[in-house]
Order: C-alpha cells, then sequence, then structure tokens
C-alpha cells in the first residue's frame, strides 16, 4: 500500500475522493494519528497530513514516531513524501521541484528511533543512501508523464542534498551559506526523521521537494509567508497531477 505524506501547502487532497477517514493509535502519542483513505480512479491510498488537519502542529513538534508507526500499521510498504523547501542550489528556481538522493540532518531534540531500547532493542540500520532508488524513479516517471501531458512544464531537478534545520524559525544568511558550503542544494524542516524512521521500519521512503522560497541570503528580498504561499499554490496543482500519476502506476 501507498501513502502520500503532505506537507506545507498540501493539508488536503484536492480532487480526489475521500473513502474513509482513520484514527490510529499507537504507543509513541496519546493522540491517535488521522489519515485518511483516498480513492483515486479505482487505485486508493493512504494520506497523512504530517502537519494535522488544518496544519496546526509546527515542524519540531510533530510526532514522526506516532506517523510512521501508524502508516506501518495500515500495512504501507512506499512512502511519497510531499515537502516545500527553500532554495540553495542556484538552478532550483522557486516553483520547481527536486526528488532528492542525500541528506543531512541539522535537527535536533526529535524522537528520532524506535530502537530505543524500550519498545524496541537497540539497532543501527544502513542509511548510507536515504531515500529509496525505486520511489526515486517512479516519482521522476511520473513528472515526466505530467509535463509530456500538461502545459504546466515544471522544472524538475533529478537529485540533490536535503538539509533538514529544525525550525521553526527560517535560517540566518550565514547558517545557508554553511549548508551550501556543506554540499546541501535545499532547505526544510520536515524531512527528518520522517526518513530514517520509514527505512527502520523497513517502507520505502522518497520526497518531492517543491522550491517555495530563495533560502536566507541567497537572494536580496526578505522571505515572506505570502510570497511562500503564493508559490505554493501554483507548484501544488502539479504536485497533485504527479501524485495521480505515481498512484495510477501503483
Ligand atoms: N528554510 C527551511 N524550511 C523551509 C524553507 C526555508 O527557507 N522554505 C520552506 N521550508
Amino acid at each position: 500500500m501507498l501513502a502520500i505524506i503532505g506537507g506545507t501547502g498540501l493539508s488536503e487532497l484536492q480532487g480526489f475522493e475521500q473513502l474513509e477517514k482513520l484514527a490510529i493509535k499507537t504507543p509513541y502519542a496519546r493522540a491517535k494519528v488521522r489519515l485518511v483513505r483516498i480513492g483515486s480512479g479505482n487505485k486508493e491510498f493512504i494520506f497523512l497530513p504530517r502537519h494535522g488537519a488544518g496544519h496546526k502542529i509546527p515542524p519540531h513538534e510533530i510526532n514522526y514516531r506516532a506517523n510512521i508507526a501508524a502508516l506501518s500499521d495500515l500495512g504501507v510498504t512506499a512512502i511519497v513524501a510531499v515537502n516545500a523547501v527553500g532554495a540553495i542550489h542556484g538552478d532550483f528556481l522557486p516553483g520547481s521541484v527536486a526528488v532528492p538522493d542525500q541528506l543531512i540532518d541539522y535537527s535536533y531534540s526529535r524522537d528520532v528511533s524506535f530502537f530505543d531500547g524500550k519498545l524496541k532493542a537497540v539497532h543501527h540500520i544502513d542509511f548510507t543512501n536515504p531515500y529509496s532508488e525505486p520511489i526515486r524513479q517512479r516519482i521522476l516517471e511520473a513528472t515526466e508523464v505530467v509535463n509530456s501531458h500538461s502545459k504546466m512544464g515544471c522544472e524538475v531537478m533529478a537529485s540533490g542534498t536535503y538539509a533538514c534545520t529544525q525550525g521553526p524559525r527560517l535560517e540566518t544568511a550565514a547558517e545557508i551559506r554553511r549548508l551550501a558550503r556543506d554540499g546541501c542544494d535545499m532547505v526544510g524542516m520536515t524531512g527528518m526523521p520522517e526518513a530514517s524512521l520509514a527505512r527502520e521500519l523497513e517502507i520505502e521512503y522518497a520526497s518531492l521537494a517543491l522550491s517555495v522560497n530563495w533560502a536566507a541570503g541567497m537572494s536580496d528580498a526578505a522571505i515572506t509567508l505570502e510570497d511562500i504561499h503564493e508559490v505554493l499554490e501554483g507548484g501544488m496543482e502539479f504536485v497533485s497531477a504527479v501524485i495521480t500519476e505515481i498512484v495510477q502506476q501503483s
């Protein structure tokens, strides 16, 4: 079963049929994880709004363990995560998308593992390649189909390194210069520990990242939420079309 994790701008999936609302209890949170079973043509998938319904949970307070455990309990074996990001790479213009193949985790104070010696014994996963290559390819193929069938014409960066910062504040210009020196191409706040928790439960995971602003100091303009939301609205049309295509091929 495929799951889509929606981020900022994708708290609700439009144009799909809601089949069932689900609430899953996990050992990792008092509150149940709320998800939706979605129909698309004759296929179905699970949708999880990462920030909760109505986008109320900030990146550093998301219960990533509960989210991934709930998806695992539902029998999810593959995840396409949608992440809004700031662009560091000069070619990654706001409004375009990337499918990262590497990441660096700068976040802290998050519950990062199921293997904490309590509910599960201590274990160290291989995370050399943090994203599933088969899922990455599925996303990339879907972007090609959507670009060839529609007039949307969205630029796609086929690889790149995702930096996960703690948030919720945006970065300083010096922090972004450091991330650039580290080889990061984009920056977001929600990519980790989501990706590694999925790997711990042997769920294939990859990300479709939408560039919504130039990262701090990359342009002279101030970063405003108004500008970000405008880019998000435009980009989510392409992202929804890509999701539809991925689901149809599943
Ligand atoms: N930094 C961190 N996270 C983000 C950004 C950014 O510039 N844009 C969207 N998510």
